[in-house]
């Protein structure tokens, strides 16, 4: 078996970042995820006064970039992988709405991307990467060996969204949810550089109809068949 880089791109709440964990897990190789990256920036621009009310200061954010950094730190007793902003946890306020509602516009700049672009692949020089996003299949990795683009309606994201930040205790309501799911995926594929699409040789999963467990079970037979090839 080759060790192989694995893109999993697709619209917000689609599942991606479980499905992506899931199989990194199973599989044994490093997991990214790049939203957690462009929602670590959002978080710093909101707490230094550069982002609010939908508005970003875009030029003292870019001014800001090489002072920000963003790691991960493996999976700890919760089975989960913390993101580090600057060296400290934000895993739990990345995922709030407040940085939900402000980071397309962030993720929009092109030298936020250009940064962030550059750590991720240097996550995947070695290779046994799993990495999810938007534009991993297209910028980060157009040669990854393989391709998921996910697909679910909106209404089924919002859903799964509003039942994740529930379980969280953060506090939300379905058309709130819903409504920002429709603006991101607007931003996200309208923008100027590398907006969300699927590559031409990305594998499309739909997983409004699938449960997750026949989701894992596509994804490792995929798996299993291009490390094999
Ligand atoms: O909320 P969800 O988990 O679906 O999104 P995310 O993966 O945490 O990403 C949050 C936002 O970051 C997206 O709506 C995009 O605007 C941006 N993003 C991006 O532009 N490129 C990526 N590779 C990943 C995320």
């Amino acid at each position: 078996m080759k060790k192989i880089i694995v893109a999993i791109d697709g619209y917000s709440s689609s599942g991606k970042s479980t499905m992506a964990r899931e199989l990194a897990r199973r599989i044994g190789y490093v997991y990214v995820d790049s939203g957690a990256m462009y929602r670590a920036v959002t978080l710093y621009a909101i707490r230094h006064g550069m982002a609010g009310g939908g508005k970003i200061d875009r030029d003292a954010l870019v001014a800001a970039l090489p002072g920000i950094s963003v790691t991960f730190e493996p999976a700890g007793a919760d089975g989960v992988q913390h993101t580090l902003l600057n060296g400290e946890d934000v895993e739990r306020e990345i995922r709030e709405m407040q940085v939900s509602s402000h980071v397309s516009p962030v993720a929009e700049i092109a030298e936020v991307r250009e940064r962030l672009v550059r750590l991720q692949q240097e996550a995947g020089e070695a290779k046994g990467i799993v990495m999810d996003g938007r534009d991993i299949g297209t910028t980060v990795f157009p040669d990854a060996e393989m391709k998921v683009f996910v697909e679910a309606s909106p209404e089924v994201r919002a859903r799964r969204r509003l039942r994740e930040l529930e379980q969280k205790g953060a506090e939300a309501n379905y058309e709130e949810v819903l409504e920002n799911i429709r603006t991101r995926d607007h931003i996200d594929t309208t923008r100027a550089v590398s907006p969300l699409r699927k590559a031409a040789d990305a594998h499309v999963l739909d997983n409004g109809r699938l449960t997750p467990a026949e989701q894992m079970e596509w994804l490792q037979n995929l798996y299993n068949t291009i490390s094999n090839e």
